[in-house]
C-alpha cells in the first residue's frame, strides 16, 4: 500500500478551499490512495464542539490568546482522534485549514492585538511538536472578492467573515509571508481562476512535490 501524505489548505474567506480539497481527495482516490478529507477547527467529535464556540457569536467574544488556545485544543483532539490515526493506517489526509490559520488569524489578523509569530510558534511546538504537513496549498485572491463570495454562500456569516477589511488584508499578507518563510512546505496558488484551472495547478504541484518523489 502506498504511504499517505498530510496536505493542508490555507487562505482567507471565500478562496475556494472546500471545493478544491474535495476535488483533490477524488484525485488521490483515483491514484489508489485511501484518503481522509477533514477540516479545522473540527474534524473530530470534541473539536467540532470547540468549533461552535469560535465560529459563532459576537465578533469580540474572545481575545486572541483565548481563541488561539481554543484552536490548539481543537487541533490536539483532531490530531489524536483523526489525523495521526489515519496517517498510521497509511491514509492520505487532506485538511481544510490547519495551524497556519492560527498564525494568520490569531497571530496577525488582529494587528497590534494579535499574538505575533513567536507566541503562536511556542503553542505549536508544545501542542503539535515536530509534526507538520508534507504540503500546504495557500489559496490567494484579493480579499474583497473572497469576502463577497463567502457572504454570498453563507448569508448568516461566521464571526470571522464579519471582522472587517483591515483584518482580512492582514490575513492575506500573513499567509503570503508564511509561504515565503517556508517555501519547501508551502505553495501559493492563484485562486481567482475557474475551478478546473485551479485544480489543475494544485494537481501539478502535488505531482511534482509529492508523487514524483515516490512517497515518504
Ligand atoms: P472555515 O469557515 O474556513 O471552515 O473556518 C472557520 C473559521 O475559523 C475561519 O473563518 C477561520 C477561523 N480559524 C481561525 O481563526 N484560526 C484557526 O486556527 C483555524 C483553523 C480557523
Amino acid at each position: 500500500m502506498a504511504k499517505g501524505f498530510f496536505i493542508t489548505f490555507e487562505g482567507g474567506e471565500g478562496t475556494g478551499k472546500s471545493t478544491q480539497t474535495r476535488l483533490l481527495a477524488d484525485f488521490f482516490e483515483k491514484q489508489g490512495y485511501s484518503c481522509v478529507l477533514t477540516r479545522e477547527p473540527g474534524g473530530s467529535e470534541g473539536a467540532e464542539e470547540i468549533r461552535n464556540l469560535v465560529v459563532k457569536g459576537a465578533v469580540g467574544r474572545w481575545d486572541a490568546m483565548t481563541e488561539a488556545l481554543l484552536m490548539f485544543a481543537a487541533r490536539r483532539d483532531h490530531l489524536v482522534h483523526t489525523i495521526w490515526k489515519a496517517l498510521d493506517e497509511g491514509k492520505t489526509v487532506i485538511c481544510d485549514r490547519f495551524a497556519d490559520s492560527t498564525m494568520a488569524y490569531q497571530g496577525f489578523g488582529y494587528a497590534d492585538k494579535g499574538l505575533g509569530q513567536q507566541a503562536v510558534q511556542t503553542l505549536y511546538d508544545t501542542v503539535v511538536g515536530n509534526f507538520k504537513p508534507d504540503l500546504t496549498i495557500i489559496m490567494d485572491m484579493p480579499v474583497e472578492k473572497g469576502l463577497e463570495r463567502a457572504l454570498k454562500r453563507d448569508a448568516s456569516s461566521n464571526r470571522y467573515e464579519r471582522m472587517g477589511l483591515d483584518f482580512h488584508r492582514n490575513l492575506r499578507r500573513a499567509f503570503l509571508t508564511i509561504a515565503e518563510q517556508d517555501p519547501v512546505r508551502c505553495a501559493v496558488v492563484d485562486a481567482t481562476g475557474d475551478i478546473e484551472t485551479i485544480q489543475n495547478d494544485i494537481q501539478n504541484i502535488v505531482r511534482k512535490r509529492l508523487l514524483e518523489k515516490g512517497g515518504k
